[in-house]
């Protein structure tokens, strides 16, 4: 099963596909300690073939090894643990609010959607305590989670310490407006 992120957008737009990067918020750790960062891409949006989605923006971002559907309750709290494995969750509902142990300064919303991506790789192989995720929403929260096969880790540069910015995630939108 390979995983795609795709955007339906006008075919004329698709000349700015090969140069722009998707951005994802991740959590990794450094030194023992789950950290946040922002996550740039290797492998760029390129243009689609595939009947249905021809000529619209797609990036390919890993090969998967399951597929699950969670639902968490409004208030839920996960408390302090260790991505299973290397593994992306989309939200794609509700909104989860992620903590350090190690670091009370850091945290990140997600809302469930469009921008609701993330890459969790602080498995306990490489942080000691991992991070805490809450659910504050008013409604239940809804996530995609989809472990990488073999547990690889997607290639990417660390644009910078914490989540992504709104900036750095919007450039998809470009896609979606004309000219
Ligand atoms: C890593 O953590 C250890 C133990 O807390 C500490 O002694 C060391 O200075 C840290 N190294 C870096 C590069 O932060
Ligand atoms: C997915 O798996 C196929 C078959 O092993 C491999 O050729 C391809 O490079 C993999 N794609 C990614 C993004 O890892
Ligand atoms: C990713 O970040 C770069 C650098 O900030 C930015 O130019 C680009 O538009 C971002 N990508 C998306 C999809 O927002």
């Amino acid at each position: 099963m390979a995983i795609f992120a795709s955007l339906f957008a006008l075919p004329w737009l698709s000349r700015e596909v090969a140069s722009l990067y998707l951005n994802v918020t991740a959590i990794s750790a450094r030194n023992g300690s789950s950290v946040l960062e922002c996550w740039q891409m290797t492998q760029p949006f390129d243009t689609s073939t595939e009947p249905g989605i021809s000529g619209t923006a797609q990036v390919t971002l890993s090969n998967a090894s399951s597929l699950a559907y969670s639902v968490l309750p409004p208030n839920f709290d996960g408390g302090v643990h260790h991505a299973p494995a290397n593994q992306w969750v989309a939200f794609i509902a509700g909104l989860a609010y992620i903590t350090l142990p190690d670091d009370d300064t850091a945290g990140a919303y997600i809302s469930g959607g469009q921008f609701g991506l993330i890459f969790a790789a602080d498995t306990e192989y490489i942080s000691v305590k991992g991070h805490r995720t809450q659910y504050p929403g008013l409604t239940e929260t809804v996530a995609l989670r989809i472990p990488t096969a073999d547990g690889k880790v997607p290639e990417h540069q660390v644009l910078h310490p914490g989540p992504c910015g709104a900036s750095e995630i919007a450039g998809v939108r470009q896609f979606g407006m004309p000219g």
